[in-house]
């Protein structure tokens, strides 16, 4: 009986206030279930009771006073209630605590931009600390995208020129999806990644150093395997492929210690500096048929996600 009793269709619980949310909604479900039954029955059953019969006459009513009452005080009861449930929840979802922390969240095609308090940023990939409150200040660079994330029960729209907020307090520990969820352009669908709710010390550490998952590769020495994850998170791979296929920007398959002709005509070999630069200051030294669209990674990349990139980079031949 756990699709009566559970809460079938509805994404694991992942904040404080993910079971009131899931309460009003299940409470509205399960009235309209009712409703819905309870009208299309009675339809039925009046339809057969009272059909036709040869002979059978029909007594003359002008009004009844008592069901005319009943039947619009009831649904109205029903409705203020529904309304006043809707307010309650809505009104601690609306305003953050004083002491909730800040990340500021930018959408734009097709990627998310997290910065924390101290200023480090990552790209669709959030950290946030567990049973802490956290607000999301967020805003687009182009169009309208919406961040969205299920476990959270999170989902606000993200606006060109203005700033909306949403906040809440993560309690599960692990990773959660979040989705853009207004269709925003070609690769929309490209616009998601992980929130990893974990310890204090293991957030705090993570925007020291990028956190543990670094120091996995760090001590195994997978370079270029960090850096492959880097090409992924970061969103090098909406632009460059690694198969070789012409995209927005060079393909990296070969591209290492390639001789490129740049728009100004210049040759240079591509090496670690050259690469190092394309990603701080991209504009600097543009390929000979790219448009100089890339934007710049400069505060996005630290320097040991830098060399694994380069190292991913090097590695595909
Ligand atoms: Cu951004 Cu869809």
């Amino acid at each position: 009986m756990n699709w009566l009793t559970g809460r079938f269709m509805l994404p694991p619980q992942g904040s404080a206030f993910a079971d009131q949310v899931d309460t009003t909604f299940l409470g509205i479900y399960w009235l309209s279930v009712v409703l819905f039954w309870g009208i299309t029955l009675t339809t039925l059953y009046f339809a057969w009771r009272y059909q036709y019969k040869a002979g059978r006459v029909t007594p003359h009513q002008t009004h009844n006073t008592t069901l005319e009452i009943l039947w619009s005080v009831i649904p109205l009861l029903i409705c203020v209630g529904l309304f006043f449930w809707g307010l309650n929840g809505y009104m601690k979802y609306a305003v953050a605590p004083g002491d909730a922390m800040e990340i500021s969240v930018t959408g734009k095609q097709w990627l998310w931009e997290f910065t924390y308090p101290d200023g480090s940023k990552t790209i669709n990939d959030m950290h946030v600390p567990v049973n802490k409150p956290v607000r999301l200040v967020m805003t687009s660079e182009d169009v309208l995208h919406d961040f969205f994330v299920p476990d959270m029960r999170v989902k606000m729209d993200v606006i060109p020129g203005r700033y909306t907020q949403v906040w809440f307090t993560p309690t599960v520990l692990g990773a959660h999806t979040f989705t853009c969820a207004e269709y925003c352009g070609k690769d929309h669908s490209g616009m998601k990644g992980i929130m990893t709710v974990e310890k204090q010390e293991d957030f705090d550490k993570f925007l020291a150093t990028g956190g543990t998952e670094w120091e996995t590769y760090r001590d195994s020495g997978d370079w270029a395997g960090w850096g492959k994850l880097q090409y992924e998170r970061k969103g090098c791979n909406s632009c460059h492929s690694v198969d070789g296929t012409s995209s927005k920007g060079p393909t990296w398959k070969g591209l290492f210690g390639k001789t490129e002709t740049l728009g100004t005509g210049t040759t240079l070999v591509v090496d670690d500096a050259y690469l190092q630069e394309s990603m701080l200051q991209p504009n600097a030294k543009v390929v000979k048929g790219f448009e100089p669209i890339m934007p710049t990674f400069q505060g996005l990349l630290r320097n040991h996600e830098i060399k694994g990139l380069v190292a991913y980079i090097q590695s595909l031949k």
